[in-house]
Parts: structure tokens; sequence; C-alpha cells
């Protein structure tokens, strides 16, 4: 049978380490394709070849719409990232008739309802398994090993550097801003890392999530995002006197309103797997109604993992090529014409438990007034603690565990909390998730 002809998009970290998997792996990945994979044509700004097998028999071009207009290719590998000119160029790859496969999560999470349906037109495959934890094949799990599920909710650690730098803050007490420049050096962190501190890179990779879980639109600018920059040592370790782990969390529940769609540090008891998934690696945690809690865990960053889910994908379109468009597995996992219009909800209406630690002076009657507050508020204390002062610091801090509350009520107590005079610094609230 004649080869699959792949044009591929960009030959950095991501694109090196697609060349290096289908060139190791050719003989057996042809076995599985049934056909052979071959890279015709690629394009490259400053192409650096130096590590990466079989270019010799691959055209390069600097300019990628060749590689879309190219009537040869069926397959074009998009391995740009960033919007634009990302979108344009998989909107002409489909445009031409072409299959795509992309890794690229703010792609897809902001402009995937608009090249999802062009796709579904036009009968071609848009794949992005690799869009979402690195080489984790979650999409494919969600899509179709869980298909027989009512999903009720998901929680992941779906972003490499934020835990990267949240683990080495932990373990060997570094700076931020150290550790970061180390992720860059790595190779781990988005060409703007402000995407992977602020969650915006996890935040475009839980949209997807939710809506391959719940069946509704893509709907990144509904999601709540909360970066790391905030997270104090003391934190991390007054979490971990009370049994708990900060991690940045992409959390998606479906409840009775509607669907929380949120990303923040989050306290989880240090029993749990995920809550010991440390360095690059990522794990999602995926709560179905029949299968019960199923966690996945492995690199969600680098060259080699993320081509792992890029070449799957190329051989499962490979697989399809002849197939009845109508009848491919959903790129959204339910049918087209059956996504729901259950709504996103405000992250004041989220309910969760939280840590608070509130800094005040250590005087009588302060803690009777702060619980009265919360007790005002309806919302039940679990745990609390009275810190020695800091060096130097006349105030102490108080630490507490809440149960749960709904968020608009909480920030109605913080406010009044910090109202008090002998509250002397603004509230640090980091939200606790069990995952029972
Ligand atoms: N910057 C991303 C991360 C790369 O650190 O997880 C993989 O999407």
């Amino acid at each position: 049978m004649e080869p699959v002809k792949v044009g591929l998009l960009g030959l950095g970290t991501v694109g090196g380490g697609t060349m290096n998997v289908l060139h190791r792996n050719a003989a057996e990945i042809s076995r599985r394709a049934g056909r052979e994979i071959r890279v015709v044509h690629a394009a490259a700004r400053d192409l650096d070849p130096t590590g990466i097998d079989g270019l010799e028999s691959v055209q390069i071009t600097e300019d990628a719409f060749e590689v879309v207009e190219n009537p040869e290719v069926d397959i074009v590998v998009e391995l740009i990232g960033g919007y634009s000119p990302a979108r344009e160029l998989v909107l002409k790859a489909i445009e031409n008739g072409k299959h795509v496969v992309t890794a690229n999560k703010a792609l897809i999470a902001t402009h995937g309802n608009e090249i999802f349906q062009a796709a579904q037109r036009k009968g071609v495959t848009v794949a992005f398994e690799a869009a979402v934890a690195g080489g984790i094949p979650i999409i494919k799990a969600l899509r179709e090993g869980l298909a027989a599920n009512h999903i009720e909710w998901i929680a992941g650690i779906i972003n490499g550097t934020g835990n990267f730098i949240l683990t080495e803050m932990r373990d060997k007490g570094r700076e931020f801003a150290d550790v970061l420049k180390e992720a860059q050096a790595l190779g781990y962190a988005e060409a703007d890392p402000t995407f992977d501190v602020e969650g915006i890179d996890a935040a475009h990779k839980l949209t997807i999530l939710a809506s391959l879980a719940f069946g509704i639109p893509l709907q990144f600018d509904r999601c709540y995002t909360e970066g790391i920059g905030r997270i104090e040592p003391q934190d991390v370790i007054y979490a971990e006197e009370l049994g708990y782990r900060i991690k940045h969390l992409g959390v998606t529940r479906r409840t009775g309103s509607g669907v929380e769609l949120r990303v923040h540090p989050t306290l989880i008891p240090e029993r749990r797997l995920i809550a010991n998934v440390d360095g690059v690696m990522n794990a999602v945690l995926v709560q179905g109604d029949a299968v019960g809690p199923t966690l996945y865990y492995g690199a969600g960053a680098g060259s080699l993992p993320t081509a792992s889910a890029v070449v799957a994908d190329v051989i499962d379109v490979t697989r399809t090529l002849t197939t009845d468009p109508e009848n491919r597995v959903p790129h959204l996992a339910f049918q087209p014409d059956e996504l729901s219009d259950l709504p996103v909800l405000e992250v004041e209406q989220v309910v969760t438990a939280y840590y608070l630690r509130l800094t005040v002076e250590d005087k009588p009657g302060v803690l009777a007034r702060i619980t009265g507050i919360l007790g005002d508020a309806g919302i039940s204390i679990e745990a609390i603690k009275q810190k020695e002062p800091r060096e130097g610091e006349t105030q102490v801090p108080l630490v507490m565990l809440t149960h749960s509350v709904e968020e608009g009520r909480m920030n109605e107590a913080i406010a009044a909390i910090e109202a008090m005079e002998t509250v002397t610094a603004p509230v640090a609230r980091i939200r606790v998730e069990h995952l029972g």
C-alpha cells in the first residue's frame, strides 16, 4: 500500500521528537498503522537539524503554507503552537481536505469549536491527543475508554512547569524565579512562561477535558484561572503540617446547576496518589459513575513524551483514512449535534473547603471575633492553629481549615475579617479538595 504522507509544521522540541519517534519505531509503526508513515514536507524557521533523524528525505521550507498547499500531503501535523498563524494554517489544511494532528492546546481551547465545525463539513479529522498532558493518552481515555460513564469530575496536574516549580520550592526551598529559569532551559515552559505560572496553559487543557467529559462546547473564556505566583513558602510548610500538599490543579465538576471550570493552587490530602505527583510529571484523576476513580500519570511535557502522543494520533488518523466520516469517533467525544448547553458556573458559585492564613495581633478576643464572623456566614471550621510569630514580628499567623462553603459567601467573610483593625495583612486563601 502507498505510504501515508505527512507534512510537519515546526521542527522544534516536539517536531524534532516526532521525527525521531517516527524514525526509530518506523517498522513497528507501519505494522500498527497498516501502512508506512512518511514525512515528506516540513516547515521550520531557523532550523537546527542537530539530533533530528530522517530529515534527508524531507523537503524543508520556511513557509508553512507551502506544506498545507502541497497536494501530496495527506496529514498535516501542526507543532508551531500559538494562535496565529496556527489557526489559519489548520483551517487552510482542512479546506484542502487534509487531516490534521495538533499539539496546540491554546488553538483547540480557543478556536476548537470553529475548527471542528470546519473539519466536520469537510469530512476530515482533527486529532489533538498531545494538547493535554503531553504523553498521557487522556483524550483517548475520556473519549473512548470511559465512553460508558457519566463523568462526575476531573482533577488534574496538567502543567509540568508549574508542578516542577512547586516541587522544587517544597523539596529544596528554592526561589520561584530560579526554578522557572531551569524549566525554560529544559524546554518545558511555554514560549511565554506566564502561560505556565498564571495557569493559562492549564486552563487551555482543562477547557478541552471538560468538553470531552461533559459534552459541552469549548469555553476557555469561562475558565477561572489563578496562578502559583502568590504561594508563600510558609503556606507550603503549614499545609504539610496539616497533612496536605499544595498542587496547581485544574478542576472541572458537573453539579446540579452547571459545570465548574477552574484552575488554582489547591491543598490535597497528602495520602492521595495525585498529591505525590512531583516534578514535571502530570496526572489526571477522573471520576466516572460506573468505573469510579481512575488515575492517569506520565510525562506532561518534553520532546519524546509529547511526540508519543502526536505519532499515536497520526497512526489513528491513518487507520481511519478509508472509513466513512460519519462513523468516526467524534472530535469532542459526543456527536456534534448532541452538545449540551449546561452553563459554566461563576467562580462565586463554586463550593469548596478552604485553607486560610490570617496575620493578626495576638490579643484577647481577636480569635473569637474571627470565628464569630465565620460562624455568622455559616462557615464551619475544621481545624485552627495559631503559629509562633515570625522573627522580628509582633503579629502571629493564624492558620485554619474550613468545611465546604460557596465561594461568594467566603469572599464576604474574608472582606469582613480584613476590615478588622487587628487583622494586619490580606488573608491568604487556598481552596482545598479532598478528591474522595
Ligand atoms: N508548558 C507546558 C507544561 C508544556 O509545562 O506542561 C506541555 O503542554
